[in-house]
């Protein structure tokens, strides 16, 4: 599970056309953060990485549907204005990377996130990451890096709790040198007034099944160590606490590095952080060194999941789609064994691409997009490719090899562009107020007048594509309705708009799974290689036949050629 950040979460990024957020925009998403979109005023709009830009979060929402975190790379004194935009837009997380935001501010935000059920993490916060699944900030910085040091919490994993930017990345870093797995590692910001404080991260954690225990980067200052040790007392927070206090040699008065970390009027010393924790039975090291080993001392008499074995502490490289042991293959987490008889082909792709299983509906919307697609006759270029490699003799895996090889932006890329075309009339209608037939109609005349094509409309053969029809009507069991998915009621709005220049243009197969993949939240990286999936089949089927019904080295003709199989029948005939 982890806390607060996964990949199922949707992110958007305020201060997305800034230098910070573009280049982190880029690096969570490099890590699995299903980042969605960003906000600018006055760059609505534009695109950064392919992801549409908005004036507002409101408009981002309107377009995006409910966006669950936002995180901020908005310079200080701008913080206070765009935080609360997104809480009043129905945003529940808020992260504030921006060092320096006034104290004001923050508590003002504070009080709008109370009244709107919402929370943040900083101001002056690194972020927080689960590794192996996602992160929102910048810890860990590139992906590859964050991916080597800290090792994901699968099975289960500690939860780190820091009060240092620089301190959360090297507990991590040095925990996973030890061998000890990650569920979370959430940097609480370095300023005196925070949103999350360590005993409500704490709380979250101890709700966490996946975490088997609390490590704490503590400070001098604030009462966050002495606030998680009440609830320990009033048995609150129950698992195993490993703490390192920073600051011992500093004095009363002194700022120890952090706004938030200074001893006043005798509060918040280092010895009373210790003797507080220690009164309640957390295990508190002296020096940083001692955590990791500290650590591991508490995770083997636990006897939990959260260690690694010597292989997996050795391994230089990680992949999160598959686990191979002796007598055992696992795929995204579940036994394969299980899956087989159990979820359909199309509920499995789902599962290796997504990361996670699909409801039954989905699974079999799924198998009727794979099903859609799995030929379309000897004309397409891949099935002549294929066929025209195997007549030279070619093995069967270099032909079907060359059909795939012809699937490109104007050979099945049609998806993709079709459900960024769709996304793209989505952002416009949003921040121009518009009603989707509104702005598909303005899309459609604008088509008209340029004499540019929309990818994922008409057809050369089918006025009325059959597939289409039957994967809305899948889609609609799947729960994707025109009121909910947005989309699909976008393609349906074109379709419309097309309708009423008099010259119908109808959403195809290719605009139908383009809007529908982009309803299910897949990322559109993957929707060609979903039509390689699908047409794979048709090609191995159209290689056999070539290599064993025909001549070797045949002019084939693309459009000249009949079909000799059984009659069209019903199925269970
Ligand atoms: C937040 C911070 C990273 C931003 O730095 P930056 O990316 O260099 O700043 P930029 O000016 O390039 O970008 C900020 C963007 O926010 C945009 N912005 C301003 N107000 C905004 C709002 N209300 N909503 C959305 N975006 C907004 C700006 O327009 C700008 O985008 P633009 O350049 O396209 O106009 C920086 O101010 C900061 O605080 N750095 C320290 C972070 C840190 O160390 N944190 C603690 C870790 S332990």
């Amino acid at each position: 599970m982890a806390i607060l950040i996964d990949e199922t979460k949707k992110v958007i990024v305020q201060g997305i056309t800034g230098r910070e957020g573009r280049a982190r925009a880029s690096l969570m998403r490099d890590y699995g953060t299903n980042v969605v979109g960003g906000v600018t005023p006055g760059k609505g709009g534009q695109e950064v990485l392919g992801l549409p830009v908005f004036d507002t979060v409101g408009q981002a929402v309107a377009a995006l549907g409910p966006i669950d975190i936002s995180v901020l790379f908005v310079p200080a004194s701008l913080v206070h204005d765009a935080a609360i935009e997104a809480i009043e837009a129905g945003v529940k997380l808020v992260v504030l990377v921006a060092d320096r935001v006034p104290v004001w501010d923050a508590m003002a935000i504070a009080d709008c996130a109370k009244k709107h059920g919402a929370s943040f993490v900083g101001p002056n916060t690194l972020g927080v990451i689960s590794p192996g699944r996602a992160v929102v900030g910048m810890i860990g910085g590139r992906a590859e890096s964050a991916r080597a040091w800290f090792k994901a919490g699968n099975p289960a994993g500690v939860g780190i709790i820091s009060r240092s930017g620089g301190m959360s990345s090297s507990t991590g870093y040095y925990l996973g040198q030890a061998g000890v797995r990650i569920s979370t590692i959430c940097h609480v910001g370095g300023d005196a007034v925070l949103g999350l404080r360590i005993p409500d991260v704490a709380l979250m954690f101890e709700a966490d099944p996946q975490t088997e225990a609390i490590v704490i980067f503590g400070e001098i200052g604030s009462s966050q160590e002495e606030d998680l040790a009440d609830l320990v007392r009033a048995g609150k927070v129950t698992k195993p606490i490993i703490a390192y206090i920073g600051g011992k040699a500093a004095k009363e008065g002194t700022r120890f590095s952090h706004a938030g970390a200074i001893i006043e009027g005798g509060k918040g010393t280092h010895a009373g952080k210790v003797e507080a924790l220690r009164g309640v039975g957390a295990i508190v090291v002296e020096s940083f060194g001692g955590l990791p080993e500290a650590t591991v001392g508490v995770l083997r008499k636990l006897g939990g999941k959260s260690l690694m074995t010597e292989a997996e502490k050795n391994a230089v490289w990680t992949t999160a789609v598959t686990k191979i042991e002796p007598n055992r293959v696992a795929v995204r987490g579940y036994d394969i064994a299980e899956l087989m008889g159990h979820v359909s082909f199309g509920a499995a792709v789902y599962l290796i691409l997504t990361g996670g299983l699909p409801t039954a509906a989905i699974g079999k919307l799924m198998d009727g997009i794979l099903v859609s697609s799995i030929d379309h006759g000897a004309t397409p270029p891949s099935c002549l490719a294929a066929r025209t490699v195997a007549s030279t003799g070619a093995s069967l895996s270099q032909s079907v090899a060359s059909g795939i090889a012809s699937i490109n932006r104007h050979h099945g890329g049609a998806i993709e562009d079709c459900a960024r075309a769709l996304g793209k009339l989505l952002a416009d209608a949003g921040k121009a107020g518009q009603t989707l037939d509104e702005a598909a109609g303005a899309m459609v005349a604008d088509i008209k007048a340029s004499g540019a094509r929309i990818s994922g409309f008409g057809h050369r053969i089918h006025t009325k594509d059959p597939r289409t029809a039957r994967l809305f009507a899948l889609a609609d069991e799947a729960g994707l309705t025109e009121g909910s998915a947005r989309h699909v009621a976008a393609a349906r709005a074109v379709e419309r708009a097309f309708a009423a220049t008099g010259k119908p243009l109808p959403v195809n197969v290719d605009g139908a799974i383009g809007a529908i993949l982009a309803d299910l939240g897949l990322d559109p990286r993957v929707f060609n290689g979903i039509f390689m999936i699908a047409r794979t089949p048709g090609l191995v089927a159209h290689v056999t036949e070539e290599q064993t019904r025909e001549k070797p080295m045949r002019r084939i003709d693309p459009v000249n050629h009949a079909y000799d199989g059984p009659p069209v029948r019903a199925l269970g005939t």
